[in-house]
C-alpha cells in the first residue's frame, strides 16, 4: 500500500477516535515507525511501504486512537528543547512547566526574555544548591544543571520507577555528575532536612483527589496516579514545603511551585501564613501558574 493511501487510512481512524490534528500526528506516527523525517515521507507519499512496517504502523495509530499518549508510545519528548526518556511511570513533562524552568534559570542568574524582571533572584554567588521535589523524569532537574553553571541540584520522588528514568535523563542530557537522586516520602520522610537548598523548585501532584473535572480522560487513565492527585483539595505539598522551609531554605534562598487552575491565591495564602513574600507568573495561555515565595527582606 502507498504512503499517502496508509496515511489518509490512519488519519480517519485518528479523527474518528477525535484526535486533535490527525494528519499531524498520523504523519508523526509513520515518521517515528520508519525513522525517516516526515518531509521524507510526504515527498515519497506515492511509494509503497513494506507489509511489515504498514501493519507495525497501524498498529501504532491504534494505540494512539485508544487514547495512548504520542509520547508514551514513542517513548520519547521534548522539554526546554532538550531530549527526554518517558514512560508510563512518569508524568509527561508538560510544555506549561516550562515557565517554572525558566523562571528556575531566571533565579539563578540566567537571563529569560519572558521572564518577570521583578522576579527574585537567588542571593548567593558560587555554587547553588538546588531542590527538586517529584522530580519525575527530572525534566527541571535536568534542564536546570545543564543550562545553569555552578548548581548541585537534589531531586526526590516517592516513585524508585520514576527515578530511575530521571537518572537516565540525566546521562542522556551530560548532568549525571551535578544531579543527586533521592528516593524518599516528601509529605513524611525528612531525610532531606539536614541540607539547606537556595532555590526549591517543585511542581507537586496538585488535582484534588476528590475533584477531578476537567481531567481529560486519557490523562487519568495513561498517567501515574500519584503524579496527579494530592489530599487537602490539592494542596498537602504546598504546605508541608511552607511548614518545613525554615529548616530547608537558605537565607537568600527562593521558591518556586507550579500550582493547578484557580489555585495561586490558595498557594500564595499558605507562604504568606509562613511569613512569606509572594509573587505570581502567569504562563503563556495567561493562566496563574507559578507561585515564588522568599522569606520577607
Ligand atoms: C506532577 S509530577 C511532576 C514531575 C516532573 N517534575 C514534571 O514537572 O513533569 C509529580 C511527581 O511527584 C512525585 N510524588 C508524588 N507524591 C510524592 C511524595 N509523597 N514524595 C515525593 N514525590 C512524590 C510523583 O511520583 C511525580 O513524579
Amino acid at each position: 500500500m502507498t504512503i499517502s493511501r496508509l496515511l489518509n487510512e490512519a488519519t480517519t481512524r485518528l479523527k474518528q477516535a477525535q484526535i486533535e490534528d490527525p494528519a499531524l500526528e498520523a504523519g508523526l506516527i509513520l515518521s517515528w515507525a520508519i525513522k525517516k523525517p516526515r518531509a521524507l515521507i510526504y515527498a515519497h507519499s506515492d511509494m509503497d511501504l513494506n507489509p511489515s512496517d504498514a501493519g507495525r504502523f497501524m498498529e501504532l495509530v491504534e494505540r494512539r486512537s485508544l487514547g495512548e499518549p504520542f509520547q508514551y508510545i514513542t517513548g520519547e519528548c521534548e522539554f526546554m528543547s532538550l531530549k527526554f526518556k518517558v514512560n508510563p511511570n512518569v508524568l509527561i513533562p508538560r510544555s506549561d512547566t516550562e515557565l517554572l524552568a525558566e523562571a528556575a534559570l531566571f533565579c539563578l542568574g540566567c537571563p529569560q526574555p519572558f521572564i518577570d524582571p521583578g522576579l527574585f533572584q537567588v542571593s548567593r554567588q558560587g555554587i547553588r544548591r538546588v531542590l527538586d521535589i517529584g522530580t519525575g523524569s527530572g525534566c527541571l532537574a535536568v534542564s536546570i544543571a545543564h543550562y545553569a553553571q555552578d548548581v548541585s541540584v537534589d531531586a526526590l520522588d516517592i516513585s524508585e520507577e520514576a527515578l530511575k528514568i530521571a537518572r537516565q535523563n540525566a546521562e542522556l542530557n551530560g548532568v549525571s555528575g551535578s544531579i543527586r537522586f533521592i528516593h524518599t516520602d516528601f509529605l513524611t520522610d525528612s531525610c532531606f532536612t539536614g541540607s539547606k537548598y537556595d532555590l526549591i523548585i517543585s511542581n507537586p501532584p496538585y488535582i484534588p483527589r476528590d475533584d477531578k473535572t476537567g481531567l481529560m480522560p486519557q490523562v487519568e487513565k495513561y498517567e501515574p496516579e500519584q503524579a496527579l492527585f494530592a489530599d487537602d483539595g490539592g494542596l498537602c505539598f504546598y504546605k508541608r514545603l511552607a511548614g518545613i522551609s525554615p529548616k530547608i531554605l537558605a537565607e537568600g534562598g527562593v521558591i518556586l511551585v507550579e500550582c493547578g487552575f484557580n489555585q495561586s491565591e490558595s498557594v500564595e495564602g499558605i507562604f504568606q501564613a509562613h511569613g512569606m513574600e509572594t509573587m505570581v507568573l502567569k504562563d503563556l495561555a495567561g493562566i496563574e501558574r507559578v507561585v515564588a515565595a522568599r522569606v520577607r527582606v
